[in-house]
């Protein structure tokens, strides 16, 4: 498509629709708080003293998981933090997980097996539940390198509330920011297994949101994000 300016019949932008726009469900829809594959045993769910909705009303936005996946350099928590940053200034209710920050303490006893990556995830899925479920915008930024894992935790929300946006770099390009140092240890042969060399990476097929970071800035990819959150999640959460 193309948009004219009616006054001078100028075009000043052209576009190209390249996939189906996402629904932002109503807040109510039909969505079981308790239901969990792991639940140890003898335990009863209470439920929250406070439900979520009752918040998202009192506080004037809803609650969602934004979900940053992609390659170790691609910007992801770049992205993230400037992103909570200008959400916080609108007065949202924000908070971020981020790989390298719950790997100390939580999850520092797990390292980058399949196994462990994929536990890794599941933790802080149901960490993002507990703050979604206290009305917080959740800003996650993992690797989170298998769909399988990033599907688990779309499905622990309601729909609409998990926004996966995968922040997508070719790795040569990774390569060349290198910001920790890792994919010249990689090289050097003192890191296997790093995600996107010798570890596999499985890209999002459907995500909500793509951003190539190797062609849009960060600045860029936050200002998309910030009209993304705020058009769908600062509607009347009651309307
Ligand atoms: S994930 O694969 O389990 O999702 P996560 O996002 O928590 O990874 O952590 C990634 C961070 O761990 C990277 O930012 C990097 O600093 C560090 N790291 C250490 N070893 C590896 C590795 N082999 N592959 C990827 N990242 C690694």
């Amino acid at each position: 498509f193309v948009l004219v300016d009616p006054a001078t019949n100028a075009t000043v932008a052209a576009g190209m629709i390249r996939g189906e726009g996402q629904d932002v469900p109503a807040v109510d829809e039909p969505y079981e708080e308790s239901s969990r594959p792991h639940v140890s045993p003898n335990v009863t769910w209470e439920g929250f003293a406070l439900p979520r909705v009752d918040r998202e009303a009192k506080q004037g936005h809803a609650a969602a998981v934004i979900w940053l996946t992609g390659l170790s350099g691609a910007g992801k928590t770049t992205i993230a933090r400037a992103l909570e940053r200008r959400l916080f200034e609108q007065g949202l209710r924000t908070v971020h997980l981020d790989g390298d920050a719950l790997r100390h303490g939580l999850n520092g006893d797990l390292g980058f097996s399949p196994q462990d990556r994929s536990e890794n995830i599941r933790r802080v899925g149901e960490v993002a539940r507990l703050f979604f479920e206290t009305g917080h915008i959740v800003l996650c930024t993992f690797i989170s390198p298998y769909r399988a894992d990033r599907n688990r935790i779309r499905a622990l929300l309601p729909a609409g509330r998990f926004v996966e946006v995968h922040v997508d770099c070719p790795v040569e390009v990774c390569k060349d920011r290198d910001p920790k140092g890792l994919y010249a240890k990689n090289a050097a042969g003192h890191l296997p297994g790093l995600t996107g060399v010798d570890a596999p990476y499985e890209a999002p097929q459907n995500p909500e949101l793509r951003i190539d970071t190797s062609v849009s800035s960060a600045g860029e990819a936050v200002d998309l994000l910030l009209r993304y959150s705020i058009s769908s999640y600062t509607r009347n959460p009651k309307s």
